[in-house]
């Protein structure tokens, strides 16, 4: 059997629904999951929920609802959200499961009989929100220091788990495992803080029912901490299914939020240690998902609902955004102008453009159509070499976990591709039969290109994957794919591509920016009284305006490839137009005068360099020339199918 990877979230307590820094951590693991098994691994993929203790118990009671019946209803909308993301786990395990009660009773079990498990009295603080007990002299203010909520004091009778005892081995074990505690500075405060002396913990409750019973004593439910943090156990098969175990144990990484890393990385590894299993290799602790910089919390109001923003954008901008704006470790805003931003200039400009463009050349050039490749150049050379890097240092940063340095490094290689559209203008060489080699030569590269793209993000943007590879027309299923065939060379010539829509067309965001979009009128004036600088009064007067005046507007015939009336707004259409080398939209107020079906395929002239406007929300980049009579009627000026998209116009 082949290398194995195991990776886990923590469980979600179904207190409320889940927000975007829940999704976070999920799209995090399930791109990693997705990521090890393309380098052919075999992967195991685990996330659940945490669904018993005071929290939960009280929160049901408020609602009127057995604990059960709440967190059912709150786990299926977890499902629901992770499969709006594209999520993929390999099992959802509830800490409600069977299954999982057993495990957990026998890991008691087993620590009680080796004696490191005693009984005693707890007298002390709680705090129920984040489930923690503590002393005195850790609160803040009185409160608790994690969340800065009121603690509870607790008197009960209680079974104790003698961590204290393992603080040495657990220093030492640290010391020997850097790749333990990540990133660095979280490793440091551990172990501060294990120096600063580990008291043994209370591991099980009497004042509430809702929990896992205590194998050994009656009214006592186990401490829902240590309850939790067993489930990684149980779904790799413990206590029964010990082939299993041994297969997927210990866990590769443990993917965590800052503040709960003191369990995941003083309890967890001491329970193991008294059971006498091997400590997971990783515990990353991530930073915060902050919104005007202050931790996203309901009890804040703060929240953004990952379901809306879903559904107004698509999942893929989404995970994108999370994985490539946020430096993984540390605290990072989210904005949706943010959001927006990144959408727009990395995959709607960057990666959605140079695709739509380059099909629309070969579709021009060559029926849509890959060529064979003829003689390599230099620039051909590099960037080639540069796509065998990015493979490779995606591969080593994805080791380290630096997942937005990946991304920022496949997004180089894109901007790549896109200049060397631009160095080597393929419109150019289309024209002279002694360049055709040469044009093959370049739009092999540019798919080729675009087909290690797809490849490589597929794990992180799994459905723009799909599109880009759809596109292509490349015959194998891109879910079988695998790392060996990012290898350079593996497009097929004779491939045909089937090109389609824009796979991220433009989000417009300027409406909510009063800054951000000039007012329509607004460019027309500025561009009258530039050219009154340079002519002379009398001219200026007679509104003669000189030919360096003139050759300021850039005029280009563009083909009209798509046309729809705009909602709300009786006189404008919409269109998209190719003009070459890429394609525009454009808002024209000409719906009564024209059919959007009358507009297909005409080669119309616009300007090209006008100042983009948003004309009701929509937005404009460009305008068409029409020439209007005095009753009122409308024609555009046209050119006929002689005349290529992108043409000049003077
Ligand atoms: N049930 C425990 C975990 C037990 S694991 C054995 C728990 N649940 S939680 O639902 O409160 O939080 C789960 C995770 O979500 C934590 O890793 C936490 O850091 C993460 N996040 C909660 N809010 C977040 C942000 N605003 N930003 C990033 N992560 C967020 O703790």
């Amino acid at each position: 059997m082949g290398e194995r990877f195991y990776v886990t979230t923590p469980i979600y307590y179904p207190s409320d629904r889940l927000h975007i820094g829940h999704a976070y951590t999920t799209t995090v693991a399930d791109s990693l999951a997705r990521w090890h098994k393309f380098l052919g691994k075999d992967v195991f993929f685990l996330t659940g929920s945490d669904e018993h203790g005071q929290k939960i118990q009280r929160t049901a009671a408020e609602r009127g609802l057995t604990p059960k019946a709440y967190v059912d209803d709150v786990v299926a909308s977890f499902k629901e959200l992770w499969q709006a993301l594209n999520v993929q786990y390999d099992d959802f395990i509830r800490t409600s499961d069977e299954r999982h009660h057993r495990a957990v009773q026998e890991v008691f079990q087993r620590i009680y009989d080796n004696g490191d498990i005693y009984k005693s009295q707890y007298e002390g603080l709680y705090c129920v929100p984040c489930e923690t007990f503590w002393v005195e002299s850790k609160l803040v203010e009185g409160n608790c220091p994690d969340c800065g909520r009121p603690v509870e004091l607790v008197q009960e009778e209680s079974y104790f788990f003698r961590m204290g005892k393992y603080a040495d081995r657990l220093l030492q074990h640290i010391e020997d495992h850097p790749e333990f505690i990540q990133p660095e500075t979280r490793r440091k405060e551990m172990v501060n803080f294990i120096k600063g002396g580990l008291d043994d913990l209370c591991v099980t409750r009497t004042t509430f029912d809702w929990g896992i019973p205590v194998p050994i004593a009656e009214n006592h439910v186990i401490y829902v901490w240590f309850d939790a943090l067993t489930n990684y156990l149980t779904a790799a098969g413990f206590p029964d299914d010990r082939q299993r175990l041994d297969k997927w144990w210990p866990a590769d990484v443990h993917l965590v939020g800052k503040e709960i890393m003191r369990f995941h990385t003083i309890i967890w590894p001491i329970i193991l240690m008294a059971l006498g299993e091997k400590l997971p290799k990783t515990v990353f602790g991530h930073g915060w998902l902050l919104f005007d910089s202050d931790k996203m919390s309901k009890s804040k109001g703060n929240v953004v609902d990952p379901h809306a923003l879903i559904a107004e954008l698509g999942e893929d901008p989404i995970r994108y955004f999370l994985l490539r704006e946020i430096s993984f470790g540390q605290d990072g805003n989210f904005t949706k102008k943010a959001l927006v931003e990144r959408t727009n200039s990395d995959l709607a400009n960057d990666l959605g453009n140079l695709l739509h463009r380059t099909l629309s050349m070969l579709g021009k050039y060559h029926g849509g159509a890959i060529p064979a490749p003829g003689a390599e150049e230099t620039i051909d050379r590099e960037l080639k070499t540069l796509a065998e890097e990015t493979c490779q240092r995606t591969v080593e940063l994805i080791d380290d976990l630096k997942i937005n340095d990946a991304l920022a490094q496949i997004w180089r290689l894109v901007g790549r591709a896109n200049k060397y559209v631009d160095e080597c203008a393929p419109w150019s060489l289309a024209k002279e039969e002694s360049t055709q080699e040469r044009l093959n030569t370049v739009m092999y590269n540019l798919f080729e290109v675009q087909r290690i793209t797809a490849l490589l993000v597929k794990s992180f943007i799994p459905r723009t994957g799909e599109r880009i590879w759809e596109q292509l027309g490349i015959e194998q299923t891109l879910a079988n794919t695998q790392f060996s065939d990012t290898a350079w060379g593996g497009l097929r010539p004779g491939t045909q591509t089937q090109k389609g829509d824009p796979i991220f067309p433009r989000i417009e965001w300027a409406e909510e920016e009063p800054d951000a979009a000039p007012e329509p009128d607004k460019a027309p004036k500025a561009a009258a009284k530039e050219s009154a600088a340079v002519a002379p009064k009398e001219e200026e007067d007679a509104g003669i305006v000189g030919i360096e005046d003139f050759a300021k507007l850039n005029l280009v015939v563009a083909e009209v490839i798509a046309a729809e009336s705009v909602k709300k707004a009786d006189k404008l259409l919409k269109l998209q137009v190719d003009i070459g080398d890429e394609q525009r939209q454009i808002v024209a107020g000409i719906a009564q005068h024209y059919t959007p079906d009358q507009l297909l395929g005409r080669r119309i002239v616009i300007v090209k360099n006008l100042k983009p406007v948003k004309l009701r929300g929509e937005l404009s980049q460009g305008m068409l020339l029409a020439a209007t009579s005095s009753d009122g009627t409308l024609e555009l000026v046209t050119v006929s199918d002689a005349i290529a998209p992108g043409s000049g116009v003077k």
